[in-house]
């Protein structure tokens, strides 16, 4: 499948990079600041940075549009109806309908949330496809996203929650730990650079024991010791982290709904999907 990607950001630059690592085709990408896109080509021979979108439209079987929102509506409008019923349109805008997408261009429209976690070629990418997917394309388009990652197909009304998961959890994840190592320091034992060290290691280790096929439930069972200090520690959280992940997903599924209604970016400081 030959890949071209519009928008080398954050998340089109990864794409690209994990797409030309893991096989020798080349991927083509075209950026409105070319120099973003050179960066990327930089250290990839096979990489290929065109002038212009309409040269990467021809050569490709699957466009990747990686811009923003905004962005990406005022392209598509000249892009899409120049795509073939055969091109898939695989965008990683999500807060746009599949069936949006499909007024704009013949191609397939394909939304695709990745986590920055595919940087390494790993965690879980959601797709999401419209009715009547020709078998083959899917079949093609997945074959190629499991090389960078676990591809999980989701019903478009669950991208949000699953992407506050895949896509958006490691910030939050990592936001929590920040937070924790505030803690920490602030029992006055150590600096908070010791606690975020030791935390980043207890995560390496404990991802590393997870890999190796352990369960969220043998993890909990193997360290809590009924009485024990780690009971303690789980029985004084009550249920703070139900309420906290609760009252989160109800603020990123707002702010969705937001954005969905007016089609532009809400001022929240990370897009995360
Ligand atoms: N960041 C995440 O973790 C994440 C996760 C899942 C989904 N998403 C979604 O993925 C999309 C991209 O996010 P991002 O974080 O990668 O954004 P980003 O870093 O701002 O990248 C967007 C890129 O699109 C380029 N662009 C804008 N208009 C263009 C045009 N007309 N032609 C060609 N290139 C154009 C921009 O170029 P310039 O250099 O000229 O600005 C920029 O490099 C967003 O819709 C976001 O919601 C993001």
């Amino acid at each position: 499948m030959q890949i071209g990607i519009v928008g080398t950001g954050q998340m089109g630059g990864m794409l690209a990079r994990a797409f030309a690592e893991t096989a020798p085709e080349n991927v083509y990408v075209f950026n409105r600041s070319r120099a973003k896109a050179e960066s990327v080509a930089a250290d990839l021979t096979n990489v290929i940075v065109c002038d212009d979108w309409e040269t990467l439209i021809e050569r490709v079987d699957a466009v990747f549009l990686c811009t923003k929102g905004k962005d990406g509506l005022s392209l598509i409008k000249k892009l899409g109806p120049l795509l073939k019923s055969d091109q898939l349109l695989v965008t990683t805008i999500s807060n746009i309908d599949l069936d949006r997408w499909q007024e704009l261009t013949p191609a397939t429209p394909v939304k695709l949330i990745p986590s920055l976690t595919q940087t390494i070629h790993r965690g879980v990418m959601l797709l999401s496809y419209p009715r009547d997917v020709p078998g083959p394309q899917k079949t093609e388009l997945e074959n190629r996203l499991c090389q960078i990652g676990k591809p999980l197909i989701v019903d478009e009304g669950q991208v949000r929650v699953c992407s506050d998961l895949a896509s958006c959890g490691p910030a939050f994840l990592v936001a929590i730990c920040q937070s924790w190592a505030q803690a920490a320091a602030q029992t006055g034992s150590l600096e908070r650079s010791t606690a975020e060290m030791i935390l980043k290691e207890m995560l390496i280790g404990l991802a590393a024991l997870l890999d190796s096929g352990m369960q969220f439930d043998d993890v909990v069972e193997k360290i809590r010791v009924p009485n024990g200090v780690t009971d303690r520690g789980i029985v004084s959280m009550e249920d703070v982290p139900l309420r906290l992940f609760t009252r989160l997903h109800a603020e990123t599924a707002r702010y969705a709904q937001v954005g969905q209604r007016t089609s532009i970016p809400a001022p929240l400081p990370s897009s995360g999907g």
